[in-house]
């Protein structure tokens, strides 16, 4: 067994209806002036976010609660600076991320550069990474899915150069995650299947990384077991409480994955399709993943075969039997299998290789020449 550090640096919470009791329980956390990052919408209609102000409005060191809701499902760098001004003008001491993926992504990057000595253009356009006086981060995820609550990154875009990349460091890692199912019961059914498919996708892409280690690999296959067992249960039944509850655990755990094995090559190539068509993460990586799965399958043949069998719950053996199974699997949530389905142009996908940033070597499939165009091609062809 080769060397390895596991991270797990928040505090976690888990369960259903959990959240009031939760905050009560980080009051010492929510010193001072307070903004929440937030989606909106759903969760102002729903009430979640008027009882989310009130609950933290009566934590005993809490002084002040604003509320910053710009938050584009791919996450604006024009809207991470409205975010920091807001973040600076009001004084604020702790930054809650409360919302899918984006609102938590959107509040690491703001307390990054809202902090003193905060600069966006260094961490984001240079790789820079932020260690001095990040904000405190609390992240509240109410999609199961991206695991953000638990990981070192935000991925933002930059919407006029049409950039889309990681902020990253160790001082983005949220002092304490709340994970509730109950905010996850009233996504709709296109959010739920592709925030669900992004589950595997850390599930699958951890277990096969170089940098994954024993802890890592028992918590991809858990997290794959679930995922098979939970997502279809979930087509049938959007009401499945147990099933929404599951989700959101493998979604947690495989947070913390991202932290301590991180992605591969669908998440690299994800993100310049995602910044080219303004599409979500989930639905881009499904529509690449059986292209990758095709190459990945040349070099790790057992791994492939044995995250397909737990994931299918059934026996899976060749190169042919694992890319079938992803496209079944992936079209039987109702996800995108093909690139076409994006309205790309085939030209457009030379500027998306050149596009792709980010380490690429922990994906054993890297060492294929030219591997990022053939995945692209391969996807779109379908
Ligand atoms: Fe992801």
């Amino acid at each position: 067994m080769k060397p390895h550090q596991i991270n797990i640096p928040a505090k976690i919470y888990f369960g259903r209806d959990i959240w009031e009791e939760s905050i009560k329980d980080i009051e010492a956390l929510l010193s001072g002036n307070v903004m929440i990052v937030t989606t909106g919408r759903s969760l102002t209609r729903l009430g979640y976010l008027e009882r989310l102000k009130e609950q933290l409005s009566q934590c005993a060191l809490t002084k002040m609660v604003t509320v910053f809701d710009k938050v584009s499902a791919n996450p604006r760098l024009s809207e991470v600076r409205e975010g920091i001004e807001l973040a600076k003008e009001s004084s604020t001491d702790v930054v809650v991320g409360f919302g899918g993926g984006s609102a938590i992504d959107m509040a690491k990057a703001v307390a990054a550069g809202a902090g003193a000595y905060g600069n966006i253009d260094e961490y984001f356009y240079n790789g820079k990474e932020p260690v001095d006086n990040v904000l405190p981060i609390i992240a509240i995820p109410t999609t199961a899915g991206t695991g953000s609550e638990l990981s070192k990154a935000a991925i933002i875009t930059d919407d006029v150069r049409k950039i889309k990349s990681g902020i990253r460091g160790v001082k983005l890692y949220p002092k304490a995650a709340i994970v509730d199912s109950v905010f996850t019961e009233s996504v709709p059914f296109h959010i739920t299947m592709e925030t669900g498919f992004d589950v595997f996708a850390h599930a699958m892409e951890s277990y096969l990384s170089k940098a994954a280690s024993p802890f890592t690999q028992m918590q991809s296959e858990h997290a794959a077991r679930i995922v098979g067992e939970m997502l279809p249960r979930l087509v049938l039944d959007m009401q499945d409480i147990e099933a929404r509850k599951y989700m959101s655990y493998a979604s947690m755990i495989m947070g913390i994955n991202l932290g301590n094995a991180s992605t591969g090559l669908p998440h690299r190539l994800q993100y310049p399709l995602g910044a080219a068509t303004d599409t979500s993460h989930g639905k881009g990586l499904a529509a690449l993943y059986t292209a990758w799965v095709h190459y990945e399958y040349l070099y790790s043949e057992q791994k492939t075969e044995k995250l397909m069998r737990i994931l299918m719950g059934k026996d899976i053996r060749g190169r042919e039997e694992c890319t079938s199974a992803m496209h079944a699997f992936i079209t039987s949530l109702k996800l995108p299998t093909s690139l076409r389905d994006f309205n790309i142009k085939e030209e457009q996908m030379d500027d998306m290789a050149r596009a792709v940033s980010g380490s690429l070597f922990n994906d054993p499939a890297a060492q294929e020449p030219d591997i990022i165009r053939k995945i692209y091609r391969k996807a779109w062809e379908g």
